[in-house]
């Protein structure tokens, strides 16, 4: 049952965990979890405000050392920011063992002293090529149990213990995660937020500090009106894709709808909006990167569970994202993720059926 919101008791984010936790005493992680969204949504808290006023505090453009990430993209201000802010927030939640962000090179060991048994992937400044125009970014989270059985031996590698703890409890499979969520800084700053039992979203109200329940177990419309992808690089698709793309144009498809496009270019944005409206955003494999560019752990992995959680399909193109287990860190994978008919139609398409 979903708690009631009401102007002389706000459902805060932070009353909704407890709230929840308290209903469901069988629920494992929920007290955790807890703790957990509470250092969470103070980060994203924070790195809201710093998005909001980049212009004045002078924090738009690159890092001035011209630092490049393991990616190989030059690195925002607001990315290195963003990432020193979430981690510093993970690791004094007490719950934390080890994190691993689409800025650190390698997963990080947090301290004995605050060490916890769980996991946090994260890209800390989603959509960061967007910042300087003011354009909609976001962070987005995902949550694993931290694998206690993982032996050294299994690994070949000469790395040491340590780092093979580390890195062995970061690779996990979506359907791992306990919990898994982004956070929208845009026309208003939204908190989505799943942890197994439905999606909810949660405003952030000025007025208070707080981020309030304003979307109630959230479910994705089973068809949509919008296709989202870059376009610019549909000459490097396979020609399946092309051709249920130019469907969706025609109106030549199951729904006999002419489509429209929309593309922000930022992840959290351009699902969010396929989220609440329908539809199938994309960013394939194509013949110059067969693994597209999302990075599987911290960006393809969070969404898809909470796409799922809301009704809809992600798929590789080949496979449930949400099964592929990781087998490196910054791993890219192709993903296309949306209304469960909208997706649907373009996995028959790939198994021949017209
Ligand atoms: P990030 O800013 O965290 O590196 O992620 C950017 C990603 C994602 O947000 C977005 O969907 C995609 O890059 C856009 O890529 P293109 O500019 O190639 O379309
Ligand atoms: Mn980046
Ligand atoms: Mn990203
Ligand atoms: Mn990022």
């Amino acid at each position: 049952s979903t708690p009631v919101h009401s102007d002389t008791s706000p459902m805060t984010l932070t009353r909704y965990m407890i709230q929840v936790a308290m209903d469901n005493t069988d629920l494992e992680h929920m007290q955790d979890m807890q703790s957990l969204m509470s250092s969470i949504q103070l980060a994203c808290k924070k790195i809201a405000s710093l998005v909001q006023r980049a212009g004045i505090t002078n924090l738009t453009g690159y890092e001035d050392s011209g630092s490049i990430n393991v990616q190989g993209e030059e690195q925002k201000k607001l990315d290195v920011l963003s990432n020193e802010v979430l981690k510093n927030a993970l690791r004094y939640s007490g719950k934390m063992g080890v994190i691993a962000s689409e800025e650190e090179d390698e997963p990080v060991m947090v301290d004995e002293v605050y060490s916890g048994n769980y996991v946090a992937v994260f890209d800390p400044l989603d959509g960061s090529s967007n910042i300087d125009a003011g354009i909609a970014t976001g962070t987005i989270f995902g949550i694993f149990v931290q694998n206690t059985g993982c032996l050294a031996s299994d690994w070949e590698s000469k790395i040491d213990e340590t780092e093979l703890t580390c890195l062995y409890n970061t690779m996990q499979p979506g359907a791992n995660l306990v919990a898994a969520g982004y956070c929208m800084y845009s026309s208003s700053v939204m908190m989505v937020l799943t942890t197994g039992h439905g999606v909810n979203g949660f405003t952030l109200d000025p007025q208070i500090g707080e981020f309030v329940l304003t979307h109630p177990q959230i479910t994705i419309p089973s068809r949509g009106k919008i296709y989202s992808f870059n376009e610019a690089n549909s000459p490097q698709w396979d020609p399946v894709l092309r051709d249920y793309v130019e469907k969706l144009k025609t109106g030549d498809n199951r729904a006999g709808v002419k489509y429209s496009s929309r593309y922000i270019g930022s992840l959290v944005a351009d699902v969010h909006r396929t989220l609440l409206y329908g539809g199938v955003f994309g960013y394939p494999g194509d013949q110059k990167n067969p693994n597209g560019k999302l990075r599987l752990l911290y960006e393809c992995a969070p969404m898809s569970f909470i796409v799922e959680q809301a009704g809809g399909i992600a798929t590789t193109g080949k496979e449930r994202v949400m099964d592929v287990i990781p087998d490196a860190v910054h791993q890219r994978m192709p993903l296309i993720i949306g209304s469960k008919d909208d997706v649907q139609e373009l996995l028959d398409m790939y198994a021949g059926d017209k």
